[in-house]
């Protein structure tokens, strides 16, 4: 009896101490990370991605030969100002609704003659991706301090965001997580990181707001499609297609929940 009570004395002891570093590790590690984007406000890495994505931009290339100048990203034909603010939306031309990756594949396809599936197959921060990466860097930091207007008024939106808001809640795999399994509730975290409940618009403004982003853990600049790639991943599902229907429906469902929030683009991440 006695010894049973010790025993669970002794645990409870251990488990209470582990509790205590774990959240002033969490709390040092959030703390150095402030201190770490204080050190570098003035200069986010994610400023080489963008000049070398604008040269890109400018650059003539593809069976073509012709720059992504004449790209319409939503605003009309060449506006990357506050295109990224509004996407993903329905275009016309290719009857569907795209998220900025996306309708870089449709830009690159049409004005410049590039195969979308050499871009689709690539892995990412390699090859083709790499372009990619980099063009994306520099249209979402143009619309940096824009408000997020993202619309559903046409069908299609609609359509996408109602399945975004499905995949969000599809739960399964062998640990059965959804996204709402780690993005459901307000103050939850995991290895230390501090969680957005992407179903509330301050959440989702946290969540997608800061996305693309630059992670200072792995020293890349990740576009949404790999941030959604490595929840996948966390999430136990296989990984989905680049660019397909259910990455464009889920980015869309957070968009438009995140809608009024504040474009806040390169982000700086962990
Ligand atoms: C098992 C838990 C888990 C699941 C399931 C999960 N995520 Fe995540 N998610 C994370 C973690 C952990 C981070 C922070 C990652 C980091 O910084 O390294 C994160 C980050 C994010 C972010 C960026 C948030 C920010 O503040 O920077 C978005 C957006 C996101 N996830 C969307 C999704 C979507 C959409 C799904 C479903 C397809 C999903 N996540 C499924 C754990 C999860």
């Amino acid at each position: 009896m006695q010894r049973t009570f010790s025993v669970g004395v002794a645990t409870g002891l251990v488990v209470g101490l582990l509790s205590i570093s774990s959240s002033v590790l969490a709390q040092t590690t959030t703390d150095d990370i402030a201190k770490y984007r204080e050190m570098i406000a003035e200069g986010n890495p994610s400023e080489l991605y963008e000049a070398a994505g604008e040269e890109l931009w400018k650059k003539p290339a593809g069976p073509k030969n012709a720059t992504l100048e004449k790209c319409d990203l939503g605003l009309g034909p060449g506006v990357v100002k506050g295109a990224s603010a509004q996407l993903p939306r329905y275009f016309k031309d290719s009857n569907k609704v795209q998220d900025l990756e996306s309708r870089l594949m449709t830009c690159m396809k049409t004005l410049q003659g590039r195969d979308p599936q050499e871009m689709i197959d690539a892995p990412f921060q390699k090859g083709p991706k790499k372009d990619m990466e980099a063009i994306v860097a520099y249209v979402v930091t143009l619309s940096k301090g824009d408000k997020i207007k993202v619309s559903t008024a046409h069908p299609k939106e609609k359509e996408m965001y109602d399945l975004g808001k499905r995949a969000f809640f599809f739960q399964g795999g062998p640990m059965d997580f959804s996204c709402a399994s780690c993005h459901g509730e307000s103050g939850k975290r995991i290895r230390l990181q501090d969680l957005p409940n992407i179903t509330e618009q301050k959440g989702a403004a946290l969540g997608w707001g800061y996305w693309p982003a630059y992670r200072v853990s792995s020293g890349q600049f990740w576009t949404m499609q790999q941030r959604l790639n490595d929840c996948y991943r966390q999430q136990r599902f296989p990984f989905p297609i680049y660019g397909s229907d259910v990455t464009i429906a889920l980015s869309m469902y957070m968009a438009k929940n995140a809608n009024g929030g504040t474009v806040e683009t390169p982000g700086l991440k962990r």
